[in-house]
């Protein structure tokens, strides 16, 4: 297996973001994408059968293309499946969890942002990294779900609802009014840097905005140092039909989408 390609994952197409992040950095580097578009959005599913359901179709991806590490490319699912899906699956597993540690580091004022979906905001797993990395820091947190349709209709060549995105980030600007102002924002689900011109050109203050993609393709030459070169691959598989995302897919590289068989794991 160890010569098949990387394959991206994620609910939607917010793991382009990670697939951009991985280009920059590997320009050869074959990459598969798979996205279970059927089950999006998944921050605001419950736990126990998103993560059976996340298991099911990342081993049914790897399967289907023979992946060599898989990157889930996705907060919500990383900081949920990671430990069930290195159980389950025999080849690398690379996750994608919100980037407070770097965002600490860069605060200057203590103040940062935790833009994500409600399931990430609210997981044990993001509140151990904010006492792990950011305890001398205030974080605020927002729930942006909207963001994600928002993104997904976006590539799918539908304009931005400005005035929704505008709701959606409120929070965020209130608090660069707080003493201390929030400087920093951490960009903690990957459907999020794919609106990032847009976040920033919305926001009131300059702010710096941090996202994981840097940091999953250091990750992924570790683990994968002798796929750099490699034949591009392109294939693509999501679990409902989605021909409205063709074009944008292809834009990222990948081929029209195909349908994935997963086995039911319920609602
Ligand atoms: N892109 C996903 C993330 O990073 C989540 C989108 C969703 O809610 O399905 O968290």
């Amino acid at each position: 297996m160890m010569s098949g390609p990387v394959l991206l994952f994620d609910s939607g197409v917010g793991g382009l973001s990670v697939v951009s992040a991985l280009r920059q950095h590997y320009p050869r580097l074959p990459m598969c994408y798979a996205c279970d578009n059927a089950w999006l959005p998944y921050g605001l599913r419950d736990d126990v059968t998103l993560s059976k359901r996340i298991v099911a179709v990342c081993k049914a991806a790897v399967d289907a293309c023979q992946a060599s590490v898989l990157v889930v490319a996705c907060n919500t699912a990383s900081t949920l499946a990671l430990e069930g899906l290195r159980q389950t699956l025999d080849i690398p597993v690379v996750g994608t969890v919100p980037a407070i540690k770097p965002a600490a580091r860069s605060s200057l004022t203590r103040h940062i942002g935790l833009l994500a979906t409600t399931a990430t905001v609210n997981r044990p797993y993001t509140q151990a990294l904010i006492n792990s990395f950011a305890s001398d820091c205030i974080v605020t947190k927002v729930a942006a779900d909207a963001l994600v349709t928002q993104a997904e209709l976006w590539l799918s060549g539908v304009p931005l609802d400005e005035q929704g995105v505008q709701q959606a980030l409120s929070p965020l600007w209130q608090a660069t009014q707080h003493t201390p102002a929030l400087d920093t924002v951490v960009l903690g689900c990957t459907h999020f840097p794919l609106l990032k011109p847009m976040l920033v050109s919305l926001s009131p203050k300059p702010l710096i905005w941090v996202d994981s993609g840097d940091a999953i393709a250091r990750r992924v030459g570790q683990v994968a140092p002798n796929r750099m070169n490699a034949t591009p691959d392109g294939r693509c598989f999501t679990t409902a039909p989605a021909a409205q995302l063709t074009i944008g897919l292809s834009r990222y590289g990948f081929q029209p989408p195909q349908l994935l068989t997963v086995s039911d794991t319920g609602r």
